[in-house]
Parts: structure tokens; sequence; C-alpha cells
């Protein structure tokens, strides 16, 4: 570890906290998307670990009495941008063609939501690939830092204007795999 790599200083959510806000979270899109079939889209890296914890939230035929199901589809997209912008150029569906995700429902699976840029540009993408509906879910919300106004159905957390790291969230790459979310200590 370098020398000058800065540290998760303080724990602002913890793994039990996350974990409960996970689960009431999924019992409210359980209870909207009964009886329908959803698509879960990740937002690559850092949604993953959200979104494993969320999508086993979310009823499945397996837990449920016979009639009270949400059928999931598991879809990723990665966002990249330009060097040196935060605003992202483009988005890679991971999987499928053109016309998979026409005329389903989609839920958007963020980790954070921080200027909006990320979610806005998704948002238009997923526009003209025709689906039924698209809703959004991010664990994590920072309405302070907010540049383009963009709505959001279902928030975990609102955080104010630090930047975390764990439980998906990277600095450079590092920190993911932490349980809880942390505050960095840049200094
Ligand atoms: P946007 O500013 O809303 O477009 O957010 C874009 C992306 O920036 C998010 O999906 C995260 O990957 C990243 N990001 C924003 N704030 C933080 C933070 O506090 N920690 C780690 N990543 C962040």
């Amino acid at each position: 570890m370098s020398a000058t790599k800065p540290l998760p200083e303080s724990v602002l959510i913890s793994e039990s906290c996350l974990q409960n806000r996970i689960r009431e979270l999924g019992t409210q899109i359980s209870t909207d998307y009964e009886n329908r079939e959803l698509i879960l889209l990740g937002v690559l890296r850092g949604s993953v670990l959200f979104f494993a914890d969320l999508s086993r939230a979310i009823f499945g035929a397996q837990l449920t009495d016979a009639g009270r199901e949400v059928q999931i589809r598991f879809e990723f997209v990665q966002l990249t941008s330009y060097h040196n912008s935060r605003k992202p150029s483009r988005v890679q569906l991971i999987h499928g063609g053109s016309d998979y995700l026409e005329q389903r429902h989609v839920l958007i699976v963020e980790d954070i939501v921080d200027t909006g840029h990320t979610l806005k540009f998704l948002s238009e993408y997923l526009r003209t690939l025709n689906p039924k509906t698209v809703k959004v879910c991010t664990l994590l919300d920072k309405p302070s830092q907010r540049q383009v106004p963009v709505a959001i159905d279902y928030i975990g957390f609102e955080i104010p204007d630090a930047f975390v790291v764990g439980y998906g969230l990277d600095y450079a790459q590092q920190y993911r795999n932490l349980p809880y979310i942390a505050v960095l200590d840049e200094t």
C-alpha cells in the first residue's frame, strides 16, 4: 500500500444498516412489480454488491406463495467517459441485442447518484431502446452535488457531500470489497 493512498476514515453506514435497508427496498420493489417480469439493469462496476443483495431481497418464485412473485432477469451496462471528464460519453450493454429491453420493465440499479450526469445519460440512451418502463434504484444519493435533475424511484440512503468508498464503491479501484460504506480521508 502506498504512503499517499487515502484511508477510509470512518464508517458512515454499517453492514447491518445496509442490509436492513436493502431488505426494505426489496420488499417495496417486490410489491411494486408483483407478478411482472423485471429486468434489473446493474451499472458496472460500483453497483455489483448492491445488485447482488438487492436481487436476493426481491421475492422470487421460490420464496412466495403461488401467484406472488417477481420474475427477475439480470443485465448489466458499463459507461465510459472521455479523459478527464466525469460525464459519461458511451454506454456499453454487456449482453443482448438492441431489442432486448423493448417493451420490458427495467429497473436501473446504481451505486450512487452524485452530479446526475451518469443517470441522465443512461436514461436517455435506454429510452431509445423502447422499454415499457424505466425506474431507478440507487443505494446512495448525494443531492447536494446534483448538476442535472434526475428522477429516482428508490433511494437507499441520502448522504452528505463526502467521498465514500466500500460496498462496491471505489477510490482508484480500491476498497470495493469493504462490507460497509466509509468516508474517505483525502487529506
Ligand atoms: P454522477 O456524478 O452522478 O454522474 O456519478 C457518477 C459516478 O461517480 C457514480 O456512479 C460513481 O461511480 C462515482 N462516484 C460519485 N460519487 C462517488 C463517491 O463518493 N465515491 C465513489 N464513487 C463516486
